[in-house]
Parts: structure tokens; C-alpha cells; sequence
């Protein structure tokens, strides 16, 4: 198979991953809260971005290089946390997260990713970021930030934006919200899919691995259930966010602000980068993107905190787009995982290659010379 023919684009990844992945895994992918509105929302505002091209110029070989956290990467995109990302494909954290260390660009972890954080670390060293969600469970926070910190993790993002559950209507339709029933078309679904069946079954049954030493013993599939929705549900108090601060030497990401008084309670506790982000739509039908909002939030921001931005990104194209925004840098969630679904391996690889190329040739051709220049070729209308 000739990869660049078949896959040309994000797109033709997506269609891949289809065509590989059983359905109700699949819904839990691309589906999205309520009536999917956010999802359709962020694609349109990625598509009303445009770049004003300055063809008379000298900009061939543009530079991508970006700094951010005090680091310099290769690439100013990432990959993003994605929880379960073991359903998609086993190893799939592990797979991206080498990926992104070979190619020089930051891997982000899910709290509720199926590697462990320290497996993660050992994979990309200095490029693995990890994700948390603030639970009450003081001991278990405590333990988990432990850990982060003795596995060399500089960089903890803390998720804001889940007080509570999305309604996910996908996953209630297919017995994947709680409690999770295992229906007989749910192995049907598997069956049609031996490929990703076989995968699985030599694998095994994912499990939450940077939280489940922390379950009851002996629980049953309800009570873990319970337990692992009781880590994450709540709100975020500033104060908590403070404390976090105090706790957490390294740098300090806080993802899913969209609100300006919010931007400046993370300033104000010592932030050091905002993560603009509706959670790829998948928390609030009615929120607005990262490009509705960072304007405003540019202005709390000062330039005191980077800004990092994620949601419907499927092209280098969308890359420049948010960057030309006032965005630093670019995190991108299902492209990726549609890269693993679709190529197994190569597929972290093979994302990574068709966005520098992309985003490379958008510079190309608008006479761009370095990344952080974009915002000088935003044509606002
Ligand atoms: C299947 C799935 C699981 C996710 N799990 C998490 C998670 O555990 N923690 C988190 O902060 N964000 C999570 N997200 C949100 C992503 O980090 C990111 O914000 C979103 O995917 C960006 O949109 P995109 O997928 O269109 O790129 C998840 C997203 C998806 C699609």
C-alpha cells in the first residue's frame, strides 16, 4: 500500500479509522455532548479563519521551530490528552508519545490514559506532559503528583472543564456511559472488526492504569465505576487551583478555560499557560471555540502566560490558522488517534509528517517566514 496515495490528509485518516474500529468505539471518538453542535461549531470557526498570502517576498524555507514553557520544539503542535485511548488501540498512548519524542513535540497524557505515567515518561523523556483532573481525594492527588515529580515530569496540565459529566448521547445509546452495559451488538460490532478484535484480545481489556491502584480491592465493575467518576466531578475552586500551584514546582497549563475572569484567576495564582479548549465538544454544546475567545483572553494573558489551543484541528493548515489567532502552539486530539487507528505503529508518525508538511506549505505560500509571524498574515474580515 502506497500510505501517501491512500492517506493523503486528516480526513482520509478519519475514514481509515472508520473502516478499522468497531462502532461504539468509534462513537466514543468522534461523538460529542448533546446534539454535537460544539463539534460543528469548531470545524466552522477553523474554516472562517483566513490567511492573507504576501506573495512578493523571500520566505522559502520558513522556520517551525517554536519556544514554549521554556523548551524549544521542532513543531509548534502536540498531541492532546485523550482518556481510554487503550479502546482505540492498545498502546496507543505509548505509540503517540514516541512519535511525538522522535519528532520533538510535546505528548500530553490523560489521567485516564491506559499507560501508566511513568511508562510514558521513560518513552518521551522531557517531551511528556500529564494531565490532571482535581479530585478531593487528597491522598491520591498527592500520590499522583509524587509520582509525576519522580518521573521526571516537568510540565502538569490540570483539566478545569469537567464539573460534571457530558451527556454524551452516542455512548448512552451503545452502553458505554454509566453503567456501562455490554449489549450482544456490542460483540457483534468487535466481530466485525477482527483486526482491532485480535488486537484487543491479545492486550486485554484496557485498564485506567495511572489511577487503578488506587481502587477499592476487590471492587465490583459498579463500584469502579463509581470510584473513577468520584476522581473527576466537581468544581474547580481557585483556591484548589492555588494550592495546586504551591504543590507543583514545574509548569503549571490550565486546560479548558474559555472565560476571561476565569483567565485571570489563573493568572493571578501563577499560571504559566492558559489551555483554551471546549474539550473537543464533548463537554458543553454551547461553548465557544478557542478562536471566539482568544482575543479577549490574549488581553487578560499579557504576555505573562502562553496560550495553547486545541478543537477540530485537521490540517498544518488549521495549525497556521489558530496560530494567526495570537495561539503559541496548537494541540490536536482525534487526528491522532485517527493516525493509530488507521496505521497501527506508523500512524503517530505519519500524522505528524502530513501536518508539518501541510503547515509548511501553507507558510510556503502565504510568504511566512516563521510561525510566530503568522498573526502579521490574519485577514480579519
Ligand atoms: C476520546 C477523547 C477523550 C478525551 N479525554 C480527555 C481527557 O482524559 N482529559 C482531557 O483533558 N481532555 C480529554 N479530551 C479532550 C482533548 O484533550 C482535546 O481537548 C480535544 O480532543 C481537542 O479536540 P480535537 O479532538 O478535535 O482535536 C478527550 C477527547 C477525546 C476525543
Amino acid at each position: 500500500m502506497n500510505i501517501r496515495r491512500s492517506y493523503p490528509g486528516i480526513a482520509d485518516l478519519e475514514k481509515g479509522a472508520k473502516r478499522c474500529l468497531p462502532r461504539f468505539v468509534w462513537d466514543y471518538l468522534v461523538g460529542g455532548v448533546g446534539s454535537e453542535n460544539c463539534i460543528e461549531r469548531n470545524r466552522r470557526s477553523l474554516d472562517g479563519i483566513l490567511l492573507r498570502p504576501q506573495y512578493i517576498c523571500d520566505a522559502d524555507i520558513p522556520n517551525l521551530k517554536t519556544n514554549l514553557l521554556g523548551r524549544t520544539y521542532d513543531l509548534p503542535f502536540g498531541v492532546a490528552p485523550v482518556g481510554l485511548s487503550g479502546l482505540i488501540r492498545p498502546h496507543a498512548a505509548e505509540i503517540l508519545a514516541q512519535a511525538a519524542c522522535s519528532a520533538n513535540i510535546p505528548f500530553c497524557l490523560s489521567a485516564f490514559a491506559n499507560s501508566s505515567l511513568e511508562t510514558i515518561a521513560d518513552i518521551a523523556p522531557k517531551h511528556a506532559w500529564f494531565q490532571h483532573y482535581v479530585t478531593n481525594q487528597r491522598d491520591i492527588e498527592n500520590d499522583i503528583l509524587d509520582r509525576a515529580r519522580a518521573a521526571g515530569y516537568d510540565t502538569l496540565v490540570v483539566t478545569v472543564d469537567v464539573p460534571t459529566a457530558g451527556k454524551r448521547e452516542r455512548d448512552i445509546r451503545n452502553g458505554l456511559s454509566d453503567p456501562v452495559v455490554l449489549r450482544p451488538t456490542t460483540f457483534l460490532q468487535c466481530l466485525l472488526k477482527p483486526r482491532w478484535a485480535i488486537a484487543m484480545a491479545k492486550a486485554g481489556a484496557p485498564v485506567f492504569a495511572n489511577l487503578a491502584r488506587y481502587a477499592p480491592p476487590e471492587a465490583s465493575p459498579a463500584e469502579l465505576e463509581k470510584f473513577f467518576g468520584s476522581l473527576v466531578e466537581g468544581h474547580v475552586t481557585s483556591e484548589r487551583l492555588a494550592e495546586l500551584r504551591q504543590a507543583w514546582n514545574g509548569k503549571l497549563v490550565v486546560k479548558g478555560v474559555l472565560d476571561t475572569a476565569d483567565a485571570d484567576l489563573c493568572r493571578q495564582i501563577g499560571a504559566d499557560a492558559l489551555f483554551l479548549s471546549n474539550h473537543g465538544g464533548r463537554q458543553l454544546d454551547a461553548a465557544p471555540t478557542a478562536a471566539d475567545v482568544i482575543g479577549k483572553i490574549r488581553d487578560v494573558a499579557g504576555d505573562g502566560m502562553a496560550i495553547i489551543v486545541d478543537g477540530g484541528v485537521r490540517s498544518g493548515l488549521d495549525v497556521a490558522r489558530l496560530l494567526a489567532t495570537g495561539a503559541q502552539f496548537v494541540l490536536l486530539g482525534r487526528a491522532f488517534m485517527f493516525g493509530v487507528a488507521a496505521l497501527d505503529r506508523s500512524g503517530g508518525h505519519y500524522v505528524i509528517d502530513i501536518l508539518r508538511q501541510e503547515l509548511r506549505s501553507t507558510l510556503k505560500q502565504i510568504g511566512c517566514r516563521d510561525v510566530a509571524d503568522l498573526t502579521g498574515f490574519y485577514q480579519s474580515q
